[in-house]
């Protein structure tokens, strides 16, 4: 597809409507995907309590991009291509691990770097090699409140606004001091953008997700919730909590800045966590003395999504793959010094989120399959998808040429 023909799709593109077929069945536009916006934004790749001693790494991918997450020698956290500057073999694979005595070796002819990528080791080189030269490519990495973030950008946006926005968030949550207590891979047969429009919308909850829409009240129109959520602020109020409304979601955040959001929603009358009975599954973390009944939604960039309840967080990490296929990783978090077994379940805790994952995926993969139809058209979005609606907006307003 030339780049006239994805202009010309953009300008057809009808407000307040779902996307066009192409968008999510052209490779070529995935391309653009990859390069106007998925390449260009923030995105979260796992929790610093995943890699806690030098060595330790995380593997991340995007589209056909892989990256080594990787905790060095004086504690920091480096992201590292995982592309070997030899003959670019991968050099790490599987999800996580730990470099053998410090050391990444490629897997192909044994090129050895240090943790901070710089080459070590290259047998049988010609005297002109200079190993300076061929350290491993890497990305910017910042880390807030406990989430490791990351971009292939060169000139970055801005995360001044995000990094408030988090400390304000995720740093009342104690996510800085939280841990990984379990973390699941969904592989879904949809373009990314499906998974993402999905996921910003709660329209779908009540018909898809009964046991999410038993619990938060978010599943409800705005306009029936008003008591409830007034009800959620007092008690949050109550406890001392604050946890503000951001909204600088995608065109909101301005030129240059990072798309962030937050936003705090009451769970139903009497449940205080994500849990079959309603009740806490873990003990509390951050500015917790007791449950208050809400829960804090908040996202940072494109494909970073994160939920906070008083007990336990879990992380939302949408990867684009191919056009028709993307993965999605759950992350959950409890309290740092919580004991499996003493403190927490794994099953009760992970219970609700791998229901409504398990949903979620067979929803987005229908959506996919009508949407290949040749006969699909676009039709308009509800009262309650208007985040989706903004998403597309962002979406083609990165896209533009
Ligand atoms: S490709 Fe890595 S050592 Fe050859
Ligand atoms: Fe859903």
């Amino acid at each position: 597809m030339e780049s006239t023909d994805i202009a010309a799709r953009i300008r057809n593109h009808q407000p307040g409507h779902a996307l066009a077929r192409d968008f999510y069945t052209n490779p070529a536009i995935f391309e653009r995907d990859m390069e106007r916006m998925l390449l260009r934004h923030w995105f979260c790749a796992g929790h610093v309590s995943s890699i806690p001693r030098p060595g330790d790494y995380l593997v991340v991918d995007l589209g056909q991009e892989s990256v080594i997450i990787v905790r060095t020698f004086t504690g920091e956290v480096r992201a590292l291509l995982n592309v070997c500057r030899h003959r670019g073999s991968r050099l790490c694979s599987g999800r996580s691990g730990k470099a053998q005595s410090a050391r990444l070796t490629c897997p192909y002819h044994a090129w050895t770097y240090d943790l901070d990528g710089n080459l070590l080791v290259a047998r049988q080189m010609p005297e002109s090699f200079r190993r300076t030269d061929m350290s491993l490519k890497t990305l910017l990495v910042r880390v807030m409140e406990g989430l490791i973030f990351t971009t292939f950008a060169k000139d970055p946006l801005d995360l001044g606004n995000a990094a408030d926005a988090l400390a304000r968030s995720a740093g009342v949550h104690g996510w800085a001091t939280a841990k990984v207590a379990h973390r699941e891979l969904y592989s879904i047969r949809a373009n990314w953008k499906l998974a993402v429009e999905n996921y910003t919308e709660c329209y779908h909850c009540t018909p898809a997700h009964p046991e999410f829409a038993k619990r938060h009240v978010y599943a409800r129109p705005a306009e029936l919730n008003e008591e409830l959520e007034r009800a959620g602020r007092t008690r949050a109020a109550a406890l001392g909590i604050v946890v503000p409304d951001i909204d600088q979601y995608g065109c909101a955040a301005g030129p240059g800045r990072e798309s962030v959001a937050v936003m705090r929603s009451a769970l139903h009358d009497g449940i205080v966590s994500a849990t079959d009975d309603g009740r806490s599954v873990a003990r509390l973390m951050g500015s917790f003395s007791a449950p208050d009944g809400n829960s804090t939604y908040f996202d940072i960039g494109p494909i970073s999504d994160f939920l906070a309840y008083p007990d336990h967080g879990v992380i939302y990490r949408f990867i684009p793959r191919t056009v028709d296929h993307t993965e999605m990783e759950v992350i959950w978090l409890v309290h740092q010094d919580a004991v499996e077994g003493v403190d927490y379940d794994v099953e009760r805790l992970t219970w609700l989120w791998k229901t409504t994952s398990a949903q979620d995926k067979k929803i987005v993969e229908m959506n996919q399959a009508g949407v290949n139809s040749r006969y699909f058209e676009p039709g308009p979005y509800s009262l309650q998808e208007t985040y989706s609606a903004r998403f597309v907006d962002w979406y083609l307003k990165e896209l533009s040429p």
